[in-house]
């Protein structure tokens, strides 16, 4: 019989938190960040909680600490921030908050973003875990923050399955597990 592994079918909390300054103010419509809900829900990812907040260290420190104790969401999509212009410091308040990186993450999400355009090395985005629960940039805009978060979407079950302690073997494919009941 296979393991009941309950969360490798979908069954995760996220929560998104989008870095904009004018979407803080409510002078710009936030596509990102509604995107990145609509997207994980329609693929059976609970949603916990959707935030905006201007670029700024401190409250972006504040937010993930939070969402990441007491009841830690499984998953945090950040979007916006990553860039270079001297408001961007998402990447700084992330690797404040995290304990450990996942590097192939942000790679993984570059090298795909260069397939589409050279600006990708512009994004700054890091991704890691507090705790349990796995943390990841994405650019600001919704055409990017897709292009990004697509390049990983097949990964994550089995990382955030591992992350919480999952013991099933690595070599099995999501698809031959199935739940117990
Ligand atoms: N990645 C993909 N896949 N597609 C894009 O259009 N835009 C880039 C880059 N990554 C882009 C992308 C650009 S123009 C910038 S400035 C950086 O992401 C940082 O974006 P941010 O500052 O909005 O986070």
């Amino acid at each position: 019989m296979t393991e009941p592994v309950e969360d490798q079918s979908g069954l995760y909390t996220f929560s998104v938190l989008t870095l904009s300054d004018k979407g803080s103010r409510g002078e710009r419509d936030d596509t990102s960040g509604r995107m990145l809900c609509d997207l994980l829900q329609s693929l059976g990812y609970v949603l916990r909680e959707y935030v905006i907040l201007p670029d700024t260290h401190e409250e972006i420190v504040r937010c993930l600490r939070n969402w990441t104790e007491d009841k830690p969401v499984d998953l945090v999509l950040t979007t916006g921030g990553t860039g270079v212009a001297p408001t961007d410091v998402t990447p700084e308040a992330t690797l404040e908050v995290v304990e450990r990186l996942v590097p192939g993450i942000a790679e993984a999400m570059r090298q795909a973003s260069l397939l589409k355009t050279p600006n990708a090395i512009l994004s700054r985005g890091v991704a890691g875990i507090r705790g349990q629960t796995l943390i990841i940039n994405l650019p600001g805009s919704e055409k990017a923050a897709r292009e990004n978060i697509e390049a990983v979407l097949p990964a994550l079950p089995h990382g955030l399955y591992k992350l919480k302690g999952g013991a099933a073997d690595c070599g099995v494919p999501p698809e031959s597990v199935t739940r117990s009941e």
